[in-house]
This record gives C-alpha cells, structure tokens and sequence, in this order.
C-alpha cells in the first residue's frame, strides 16, 4: 500500500524542544513551550513531543509535568532507556515513550537504536513496565530490516524510522536510495505487526515524499516547525515594537 491509498490521515506530532532551547537560552520563562503546545493543538497537532534529555538541554520534567496537566493531546515522550528516564515516564505516564539513543556531545538524536543483546535484556523488562502503566513504547531506528526484525516480540508496538539521512540526500542523487530503504524498512515493520512511523529532519519541501511511504500512521516534526514560526511570526513581532514607538501611540509615557 503506497500512501496514495491511505484510509486515515497521517497523525502528526509536534516537537517542542526548541521553543525550550529558545527559552533555555535566556535561562528565563518565555518562549514557554507550553504555550507553543496550545497554538499547535489549535492548528491541528495529534500530539505533542517532548525529548528530556539526560543534560536537560532544551525540555525538563518540569515542562513534562506542566505539559501533562494542561494539555489535552496525547504527549511522545523522546528519551534514553535509562534507569532515570524510566522513572521519569512511569511518574509521569505520557501516551507514548519513543527510545531514542543518546549521545552527550551530539546536537541532535544521531542515529538509530542498536537493538544488541545488552539492550534487548532491558528492553523487553521495561515495554513490560510500559505497558502495565499503559504507556505505548516506540523505537527510534535506522532504515536497517536486519536490525528492525530484532524488535519483533520485545513488547514495543511501533518503529519511528529515522529520516534524517533521507532528509540530508533530499534533492541529491541518494534522495532515491534513502527513500527506497526507508519504504524496505517500512514494509518490514507493518510485516512484524507494528505501527510505522517517521521523524527527523522533515520539512515542507522533504515531506511530501515520505507520505508515500506504505503503512505510514505519523509523522514526529520540531526543528522545522519552531524554524519557520519563528520566521513567520518576524514580520508581526517587529511591528508590534514599531507601532510602540510611533509618536503617541498608545500606551507610551508621556
Ligand atoms: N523523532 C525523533 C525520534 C527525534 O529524536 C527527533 C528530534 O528530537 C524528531 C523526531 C524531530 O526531529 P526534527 O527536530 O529534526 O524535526
């Protein structure tokens, strides 16, 4: 099934982490990510993601907790499988926990996991804990079929397909490879069962392609969501600075 006979619409999850670095770059309150939550639930999110990662650099519990109380849309939780990441999901029971792998000195979420026996032996405990908690488990992989078939009966229900290497080919002459392999790659997950779905790297112009995708149920968007609104919203920020400073405009002091 390619994505032209889709009978839903394709769930999109909106990545709030960089309202948080913008945030976090003040060290202050404002942009809230909260409050970015709100607008994209407005414009028609189905969830909302949030990567805690283990130095806090952009998102902390704090924005999860807050984001648990306020939101009505289901939260995808981004985060390591560690002990402390475990803790922090079942206090919080978001929807979803996507596994992602991490790295300190990485800017962005690098690769896919590697699912070797190591990380198959916690694994399977912790999709377990999920999902008495009712905590859905995703995996965060590469288009690799060899490695997504390791998944198969470790309790998780869905892969995320890494797209940011497709995203890096796009308009070159790999964008054709990477596709094919992520399209291999999703045919193998709906084969084992599991819900297929896409993140990274995604934008306007690169997106359209991957709807193709057989079997694609969600799309996981932030770095170029949080890039053009703050583009888009340049032209009305600054004209609310310049009618302040007409002469008598309201609201100025005598
Ligand atoms: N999906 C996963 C698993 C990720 O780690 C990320 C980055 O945090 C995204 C989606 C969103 O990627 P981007 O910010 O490039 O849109």
């Amino acid at each position: 099934m390619m994505g032209g006979g889709r009978a839903l619409p394709v769930r999109l999850g909106v990545n709030i982490d960089h309202v948080a670095t913008l945030r976090q770059a003040r060290g202050e309150f404002d942009p809230d990510p909260l409050f970015a939550a709100q607008l994209a639930r407005l414009a028609g999110a189905d969830q909302i993601v949030l990567h805690v990662r283990e130095d806090r650099r952009h998102a902390n519990e704090t924005d999860l907790r807050r984001l648990r109380e306020t939101s009505s849309l289901p939260v995808n939780l981004e985060m390591a499988l560690s002990p402390e990441m475990e803790l922090l999901a079942l206090s919080h029971r978001p929807e979803r926990v996507t596994l992602v792998p991490e790295k300190r000195q990485e800017r962005t979420t690098e690769g896919g996991l590697v699912l070797d026996e190591a990380f198959l032996s916690r694994l399977r405990p912790f999709a377990a804990r999920c999902r008495e908690s009712g905590i859905r488990v995703s995996l965060f992989m590469d288009p690799d079929p060899g490695m997504i078939a390791r998944a198969g009966g470790t309790g998780v229900d869905q892969v995320e397909l890494h797209t940011g290497p497709y995203a890096r080919a796009f308009g070159g002459e790999d964008e054709e490879k990477a596709l094919d392999e992520l399209v291999r790659a999703a045919e193998a997950i709906h084969a084992m069962g599991m819900a297929v779905a896409a993140g990274h790297g995604l934008t306007l112009f690169n997106l359209p392609a991957i709807l193709g995708l057989p079997w694609l149920s969600e799309v996981n968007i932030g770095h170029s969501i949080v890039g053009r609104a703050v583009l888009l919203g340049m032209r009305e920020a600054v004209g609310e600075i310049r009618t302040l400073l007409l002469p008598n405009a309201p609201g100025q002091r005598p």
